[in-house]
């Protein structure tokens, strides 16, 4: 087990070595991390070219992660979803690139594919859903997509910001028997590796997958991993590094690479496993608590708590509202939930703080929900086209009928509601007010 790359920054740190390049700071203290914040300097490799102490501090990554190849990234996942896609792009045979992807996608995806001029063959829910965060697509759907013929890729979004898990494993099945790639955005789920039973999606069969190693693991904001699996062509991690240096700044943080290295170590040595569990088990027991209170929860994610707030009588909001006066701040609420994210990290104490929040709010009766149903969308023009273009802002009563030209994401979670291209509809106006968003970019 080893830390390369903090060795090195440490060392430097002690050295006396008068600091004669960037940043402007020169290692004196205004922050705090300032001494141990440095740029590419001799010795201290480079992230996209690398050969050195982050090129082994990957390797021993990849290894606890049992991929071919994995790559650190220092713009979270966003840039790892346009990495990936990039590389699905520069490796296709196809003139045009058709990705077929459920519709609960984040804003990175779609900003790849006005990057890299990219289709999109959309699978809706089958039901009118609560939320523009759930996808409920079954493994069937894809399977069907895929008999229709010209897709170059499969795309799929798990866990998703309630907690919800796709069927990964009957996913990747159908894409392989089908020739079709497979990557996975598990933004919300790098520590699945190192459950009991891994249900992370290199080990159940996805070709790529991107990893916000800051959302669930002790990393800086912005430390997210690009993992590549050993069955996936091997010029994928040939030409990965060039295609993120792309979608990336020439000063990679290294405040963020020596969290990566750090928590590596912690990964590699086996240690977090066993701190896992013992998160896991604190969390599970956490729910059924407040299950016995009467709150209802929803997900599958082990280490996500998500209150169904509507069918518990509350606008999800305002319960996030009510929560923070009592010093408890959720990662996510909207109309209808309020997320929580724990931890290995998280102590039995703020679980017990959040139990006793919630213990003293009463649980009522199902609020009456109307749910927009997110419905296939007609498409005018292709998504690069309509969001390159000048646009003027008008309100979302005066959008009907018109086309969307910059895609609208509810800023978090940063799913679209309407896509650039796109004719906005009736349905879609009313997605858009239950997201408190009320003007709209149209072409
Ligand atoms: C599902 C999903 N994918 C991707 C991202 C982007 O991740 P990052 O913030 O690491 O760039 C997020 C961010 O919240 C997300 O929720």
């Amino acid at each position: 087990m080893a830390t390369p790359v903090n060795d090195f920054v440490k060392a430097y740190a002690q050295s006396g070595t008068v600091r004669f390049h960037m940043p402007g700071h020169k290692g004196k203290s205004f922050h705090g991390m300032e001494c141990y914040d440095i740029t590419e300097i001799n010795g201290a490799d480079y992230l996209y070219d690398a050969q050195g102490i982050i090129g082994a501090s990957e390797a021993q990554t990849a290894k606890a992660f049992g991929t071919a190849r994995t790559l650190y990234g220092t713009e979270g996942s966003s840039q790892c979803i346009k990495t990936m896609l990039g590389i699905i792009k520069m490796c296709s045979s196809s003139d045009r690139v058709t990705v077929l992807a459920p519709r609960n996608v984040h804003k990175a995806f779609i900003d790849a594919c006005i990057l890299l001029d990219l289709d999109v063959k959309w699978l809706y829910p089958q039901k009118p859903t609560a939320s523009i965060c759930c996808a409920d697509i079954s493994p069937q759907q894809f399977e069907q997509a895929l008999g229709e013929g010209g897709i170059d890729c499969c795309y799929v979004t798990s866990p998703d910001y309630l907690g919800n898990m796709a069927d990964i494993k009957a996913i990747s099945q159908i894409c392989r028997k089908a020739g079709i790639p497979l990557i996975v955005d598990n933004a919300h789920g790098a520590y699945t590796a190192f459950l009991k039973e891994s249900c992370h999606p290199i080990a159940l069969g996805a070709d790529m997958c991107c990893d916000s190693a800051h959302k669930t693991l002790p990393c800086y904001t912005g430390a997210a991993y690009l993992h590549i699996s050993k069955s996936a062509p091997k010029e994928y991690g040939e030409i990965a590094k060039n295609v993120m240096s792309m979608f990336g700044s020439t000063s990679p943080s290294y405040l963020l690479l020596q969290s990566l290295d750090l928590c590596s170590e912690r990964l590699a040595s086996g240690k977090f496993a066993g701190e896992l569990e013992d998160a896991v088990v604190r969390v599970s027991e956490c729910k059924r608590k407040l299950e016995s209170m009467g709150w209802v929860l929803c997900g599958q994610e082990k280490l996500k708590i998500t209150l169904d707030a509507a069918n518990c009588g509350y606008d999800g909001n305002d319960l996030a509202d009510m929560l923070r006066e009592k010093k408890i701040e959720p990662e996510y609420s909207d109309a209808g939930y309020v997320v929580f994210m724990a931890s290995a990290w998280t102590q039995q104490s703020e679980l017990d703080a959040l139990m006793q929040a919630l213990e003293s709010i009463p649980v009522k009766t199902a609020v009456k929900q109307e749910l927009p149903a997110i419905t296939a969308a007609e498409r005018k023009m292709p998504i690069r086209q309509a969001a390159l273009q000048r646009y003027h802002t008008v309100s979302v009563d005066e959008a009907l009928g018109k086309v969307c030209a910059m895609t609208v994401t509810a800023c978090q979670p940063s799913v679209p509601v309407v896509v650039s291209g796109e004719v906005i509809s009736d349905e879609v106006i009313k997605i858009l007010k239950r997201y408190s968003i009320f003007s709209v970019n149209v072409l």
